[in-house]
């Protein structure tokens, strides 16, 4: 079989160990060729690719990024999309592909199923939000990294007895949030599932202060304080509609200077959580995910995608995986409130 690989999304880490995993085994095992496509589905919509073959994926495990390129290309928003792709997967000879990437590329890929493409899923996001899956690749990446990030931030945070508020990614969901401000011991955690009310921030705040001790607030970029109590200006969203990052960490550190007189600071962790070198357990995911891609290609087993269940990698239908995102249960964040103050 020729067997073109993808990568479609915002990038994170593992997606290297994937191609890398899906090209050894599909090669040594069952003597399958490759091709990758650059950019996500642009890729295939406009016939650009890359050589993959062995010597193509010596040396990438440990690196971020993706050899392949990335976008957030929609061919079903793009005119003939489907008819060009399926030109150019006719013309590279190609009788399957394997897509890497989050809610938007699996949809997708879906979608081309039902069109009669043979695509195979393999679910990556940092944000760990995609359905059908117990974890993504790239996820344990970020949360180490924003856990390191808030230790730092800690010392000085005390040393100069500033609030200190850190803004992670999480559009949607607060998984990031959530595991880094366990990690990290974070004093306020908030998440795009559930509004806050920023008096009792405050309140948090002020509690901290009283035991000599620096707080740190960890927010995800798509939290969103009780209505009323934030009027949104137009410099908060992107062209996209989507809250600017940087947007609710610069607010937060504002209206929590006002309230408590005390000196308050945002970073924002932004881009540095998708970039460099995935941690062990990416790695290994990430292989394992590849793997297991690649042996539901050689078993035709197309309109699926490879998850984690436990500690199993099993098919799941790929409409299953983009039906539902996997926001944070309340239950789990009621259990950090423990730490709040
Ligand atoms: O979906 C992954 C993600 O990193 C989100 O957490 C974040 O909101 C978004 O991508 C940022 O996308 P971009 O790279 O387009 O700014």
């Amino acid at each position: 079989m020729r067997i073109g690989v993808l990568t479609g999304g915002g990038d994170c880490p593992g997606l290297n160990a994937v191609i890398r995993a899906v090209v050894r085994k599909g090669v040594s095992t069952y003597g399958h060729e490759f091709v990758g496509f650059r950019d996500g589905w642009r890729g295939p919509l406009e016939g650009l690719t890359r050589p993959l073959g062995i010597p193509d994926v010596r040396g990438i495990l440990p690196r971020g990024g993706t050899i392949l390129g990335s976008s957030r290309t929609n061919p079903f928003k793009i005119e003939n999309g489907v008819e060009r792709i399926k030109a150019n997967l006719a013309e590279n000879g190609v009788d399957a592909l394997i897509a890497i990437g989050g809610e938007d590329t699996l949809g997708v890929a879906s979608k081309l199923t039902d069109l009669g493409v043979h695509v195979v899923g393999v679910p990556k996001t940092i944000d760990n939000d995609l359905g059908a899956t117990d974890y993504t690749f790239g996820f344990d990446t970020a949360v180490n990294i924003a856990m390191e990030a808030i230790d730092r931030l800690h010392t000085t945070a005390e040393s100069h007895h500033r609030t200190l508020v850190v803004e992670v990614m999480g559009r949607h969901a607060g998984w990031i949030a959530l595991h880094a401000g366990l990690a990290g011991g974070a004093n306020v955690i908030l998440l795009p599932e559930r509004h806050f009310d920023i008096e009792q921030v405050a309140a948090y705040v002020e509690k901290r202060f009283q035991t000599q001790y620096a707080p740190i607030v960890v927010v995800a970029e798509g939290a969103t304080p009780l209505e009323g109590q934030m009027v949104l200006q137009d410099q908060g969203r992107d062209a996209f509609g989507h809250v600017r990052l940087g947007g609710i960490g610069q607010w937060l550190a504002g209206e929590l200077e006002e309230r408590t007189g005390k000196e308050a600071r945002t970073v924002v962790l932004g881009h540095i959580q998708r970039g460099g070198t995935p941690t062990a357990f990416d790695r290994v995911l990430a292989t394992r995910f590849g793997l297991h891609a690649i042996d539901a290609v050689n078993d035709g087993d197309f309109g699926t995608m490879v998850a984690l269940h436990g500690t199993d990698i099993v098919r799941v239908p790929l409409a299953e995986a983009t039906r539902e995102l996997k926001t944070v249960p309340m239950e789990r964040y009621t259990e950090a409130e423990v730490f709040f103050g």
